[in-house]
């Protein structure tokens, strides 16, 4: 498969077209921003973690019943997927307060929930992805009902999996931001990235962060953090 034109360039992926107009190739970078992109940098070797990962990530989710958008590891860095309309919500399961949830409530880092708490944001850069409910999400047309179920309870599992994974890993898994999309004939699937720049990972003996807060609050070895959450993956 080879990419032709490139159809798009994010903050941390390129999107290229295939002669298949149902698929694509994603391209992983280095490139970190954070703060709607108020701060920029490069993770190196971040491209090939994230591609690499996420890839072993969803592969283990289409396993366990969960539809993805998963087609091909290409190499390091470039994946196949297929083609999707990206459902403008940032869904986001949280199992332990950090991050906004923690600044947001007035409450510290570190609580265990009793209950996962899902959150949605409405993915726009220029109004820095705004917080709302279900019913924000319908005013607004992002999603009919049906297609917000659906999401909301595959969210829910798809934390369940992956809770259980990285336990198995000696990390906890604090929080994460998930994307869905459409495909060209109109099902739901897991899209975008499962990986440290959209996931809290702390080590379940020390708590220390092994994830992209390193670089969104300058706390140094950034590329460790990104390194050492392969050898929990991949035992490498
Ligand atoms: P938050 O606490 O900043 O809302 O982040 C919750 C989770 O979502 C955390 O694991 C990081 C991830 N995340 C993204 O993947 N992209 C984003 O733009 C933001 C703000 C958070
Ligand atoms: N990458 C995101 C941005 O620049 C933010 C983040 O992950 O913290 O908007």
């Amino acid at each position: 498969m080879e990419k032709t034109v490139q159809l798009y360039e994010g903050k941390a992926k390129k999107v290229y077209a295939t002669d298949d107009p149902n698929l694509v190739i994603v391209s992983y970078k280095d490139d970190a921003t954070a703060f709607d992109g108020a701060k920029k940098g490069t993770i190196r070797g971040k491209g090939a973690v994230n591609n690499r990962m996420t890839n072993f990530l969803m592969r283990k989710l289409e396993a366990a019943g969960i539809p993805t958008h998963f087609v091909e590891e290409l190499n390091d860095r470039e994946t196949v997927v297929k083609k999707v309309q990206i459902v403008p919500l940032e869904v986001i399961v949280r199992n332990v307060s950090a991050g906004h949830f923690a600044s947001r409530y007035g409450v510290e880092e570190g609580i265990a929930f009793d209950e996962p708490v899902l959150e949605f944001s409405y993915k726009n850069d220029d109004l820095h992805d705004p917080l709302l409910n279900t019913s924000h999400a319908l005013a607004l047309k992002l999603a009919t009902k049906e297609e917000i179920a659906t999401i909301k309870s595959m969210a829910l599992k798809i934390n369940d999996i992956l809770k259980d994974f990285f336990a198995q890993c000696g990390v906890r898994l604090i929080d994460f931001k998930l994307e869905f999309g459409k495909t060209t004939d109109g099902q739901i699937v897991l899209a975008d990235e499962i990986s440290p720049d959209t996931c809290r990972f702390w080590d379940a003996k020390t708590n220390e962060k092994l994830d992209k807060d390193r670089f969104r609050r300058d706390l140094g070895n950034v590329e460790e953090a990104y390194e050492e959450m392969m050898r929990r993956v991949f035992g490498e």
